[in-house]
């Protein structure tokens, strides 16, 4: 029999969790906001001695993981594996403390799946029935909503998904779409009945309506959206996917498997029943046990999940409902959606090659509150807090402190100067800096412990115990000796946001793991540490060179001949965001029919001009080693993407043809080079087609 260790009676079980990142994609800043967020408030309820436990686990299943590992020419399972230790890894380097990482494809998670499948389907909350899918006898297999393409239903636009069209955003099925194809194989699938399980969602209105009613730590906000789609109706909800799939086969089925989103959220009691095997602790305390707390942190776009689906899971099957549901909005890069092209998409790898995990820490933490607004991760705002509330506030008020201290005084902290209103005044701060961590308000914590550190670094500048050290000494000692308090204090409010600043804080300090309760003017006869910069300004940001064309890839819609000029061709052309038409000089060296669909790279920002009558809207670029031009070409990039030198920032006025003329970039390798740099997109090195090495670009 294992042995328990003793419930702690006296404090709530708390387990918090952050929502299961699928294992088929990169952690990114994005996904970090959430991870930054869950981990702050985790590790404040451990200084303050909550007894809480963080876990997560990747979120393994799903078509998509499926057809990746297919196309990587893998097992799903080894793509999986890869895809954890990098999760992991990046997690680790974001200071985001789990106290257990999982998998959803565990043993645990399979037999709590099961469990609560069949205690659903016991009391009746399951039933089957036969639905018409989209099937691709190409490639085998059921189409997922997001595997068949066409065009909307309501509205008729091209190429969108097969389950909301994001021209119109209605939302509809897959076997809805007009004219669709597979988006594997782009063959048209036919329609097929499949039997499928269903989930009684409908039964649970009454239910749901009432815990949401009940639960007054749920955002109202989020509640209003909440009810609403319960008032306009729940539908029931399609819990089974036909094979091939990587999931959790159905007990009793041949090919058909859970839907991923049934065994998610599942995954959250899975990795608390592994964390509690390997720690003598039991499940059922936070899983079935009216006193546990349960948080899950989430983002806005996986509302439905948590607030319906998962809720009438719990309740059907006899666990623990979350108490709290804290829902934060997307981030947005400058201002903007991420983009790839526009170089604003930074996975977690990309972004801690130029700056620090703690930067990005702080600065989100200045931003998060128990809202569901989105953020701005905006890079120059960014550089602004790191360097004037970071480093010259917080970091140099520490340094400063420590410093005079050890210098003058041995680092001894003596008596302490009786400054009533400056300690009575800190130790409100540090109440509502409490307060704010409890409810989410990071952003008020953070203005408040910078309050602090302006207080610290006011005081230290007024008493000037640099000039008063020759007058009165030990009255300067004391100055010290309220200071180093004020940097322990510090050091313990901000642990929560910046973990190894903290613990390298309190090193220097000569003390260790301090707790909440610690926040106090009691550090006396005590000799601190080594003194040293913890926080140095970041680099201005790095001045990019300014480049004066604006270069986009383009690819040729159409070819005509120029009615006036032997040499000429017209050339219509998609720029992405636009269409336009241009005149090229290209007639003898490339046949119409090669240049339809190629992938060219154009001058989008040069005058328009009138070429023997014709109107020409940009200029294509070539590579000429006086033989005749070969194109600059980018196929694996789409219309619009931005091409660019690393370090030169493309421009946004116009450039009249002279300008273009003087500036030289020239072939080498079929590639092209500018002060020395590589012309590229992001995704490739543009190439040069039948130039000779030295050949100019024009
Ligand atoms: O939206 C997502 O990224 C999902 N992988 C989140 C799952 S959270 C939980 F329910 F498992
Ligand atoms: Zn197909």
């Amino acid at each position: 029999m294992a042995k328990f260790r003793k419930a702690n009676s006296s404090k709530p079980k708390i387990l918090v969790t952050s929502a299961l990142p699928y294992a088929n994609g990169h952690v990114h800043c994005g996904h970090l906001v959430e991870y930054i967020q869950t981990d702050i408030f985790v590790r404040f309820l451990r200084l303050i001695g909550e007894d809480v436990i963080y876990v997560c686990a990747d979120d393994t299943h799903g078509a998509p993981i499926e057809i990746k590992a297919a196309e990587l020419g893998i097992k799903p399972e080894q793509l999986i594996a890869d895809v954890y230790k990098e999760h992991v890894q990046d997690f680790n380097n974001f200071l985001i403390s789990f106290d257990n990482y999982y998998t959803t494809n565990s043993p645990e998670n399979k037999h709590y799946s099961d469990l609560i499948f069949e205690r659903l389907k016991e009391k009746g909350f399951i039933y089957t029935k036969e639905i018409e899918v989209t099937y691709c006898e190409n490639c085998k297999r059921t189409l997922p909503d997001r595997y068949v393409k066409g065009k909307c239903p309501k509205c008729n636009a091209p190429d969108q998904y097969g389950d909301v069209c994001e021209s119109c955003n209605a939302a509809y099925k897959t076997i809805d779409l007009i004219e669709p194809y597979c988006a594997i194989c782009k063959n048209k699938p036919i329609r097929k009945t499949s039997k499928h399980y269903f989930f009684k969602l409908s039964k649970f209105s009454k239910k749901l309506q009432s815990w949401l009613n009940k639960n007054k730590n749920l955002q109202q906000e989020i509640k209003n959206f909440v009810f609403n789609w319960i008032k306009n109706g729940l539908e029931d909800w399609n819990i089974s996917r036909d094979g091939p799939y990587f999931g959790f086969r159905i007990p009793g089925e041949e090919d058909k498997y859970y839907y991923v989103w049934l065994d998610a959220p599942i995954g959250y009691i899975a990795s608390t029943d592994n964390y509690c095997k390997k720690h003598g602790l039991r499940t059922e305390d936070y899983w079935n046990s009216k006193n546990s707390k349960i948080y899950h942190f989430i983002g806005k776009d996986i509302i439905y999940f948590h607030f319906l689906f998962w809720p009438a899971m719990l309740i059907g099957s006899d666990f623990q409902l979350p108490r709290h549901i804290p829902v934060h909005g997307f981030l947005t890069v400058n201002g903007e959606k991420m983009s790839k092209s526009r170089g604003t998409f930074f996975t977690a790898r990309e972004f801690l090659q130029k700056y620090e995990p703690e930067h990005l820490r702080f600065y989100y933490a200045g931003l998060l509150n128990s809202k569901m607004s989105d953020i701005d991760l905006n890079f120059e705002d960014f550089g602004k807090k790191i360097n004037n509330e970071l480093a010259a506030n917080i970091g140099n008020f520490c340094y400063r402190a420590l410093n005079f201290l050890n210098k003058n005084f041995y680092g001894e902290v003596k008596e302490i100067d009786n400054n009533k209103k400056l300690t009575n005044e800190i130790k409100k701060l540090a109440k509502n800096i409490e307060k704010n961590y409890y409810a989410l308000n990071f952003n008020e914590a953070v203005k408040g412990i910078l309050h602090i550190s302006s207080l610290g670094n006011k005081y230290f500048q007024d008493n000037e115990p640099w000039k008063l050290i020759n007058k009165d000494r030990e009255n300067a000692h004391k100055i010290l000796g309220l200071s180093a308090n004020i940097v322990k204090i510090i050091s313990i409010l901000i642990q929560p946001i910046l973990p190894q600043f903290s613990s390298k804080l309190q090193e220097q300090l000569n003390v260790q793991n301090l707790k909440w309760k610690d926040i106090n003017f009691e550090l006396k006869n005590h000799k601190i540490g080594k003194e040293q910069i913890l926080i140095r300004k970041m680099e201005e940001k790095e001045e990019k060179q300014k480049f004066p064309l604006d270069l986009k890839v383009a690819k040729i819609l159409d070819v005509k001949d120029h009615p006036n000029a032997d040499k000429l061709y017209i050339l219509d052309i998609d720029l992405g965001a636009e269409k336009r038409q241009l005149v090229a000089g290209i007639k003898g060296c490339y046949p119409a029919d090669e240049l339809k669909g190629k992938k060219i790279i154009v001058v989008s920002n040069l005058k328009p001009a009138k070429l023997r009558g014709v109107e020409s809207n940009g200029m294509l670029l070539a590579g000429d080693d006086g033989t005749g031009p070969g194109l600059l070409t980018a196929n694996e990039s789409s219309p619009g993407d931005k091409v660019y030198f690393e370090g030169f920032d493309n421009a946004t006025e116009q450039v009249t043809y002279e300008e273009f003329a003087k500036i030289n970039m020239s072939v080498k390798n079929s590639k092209v080079h500018f002060e020395n740099r590589e012309l590229k997109t992001d995704k490739e090195m543009v190439k040069v087609e039948k130039t000779k090495d030295g050949g100019k670009v024009r």
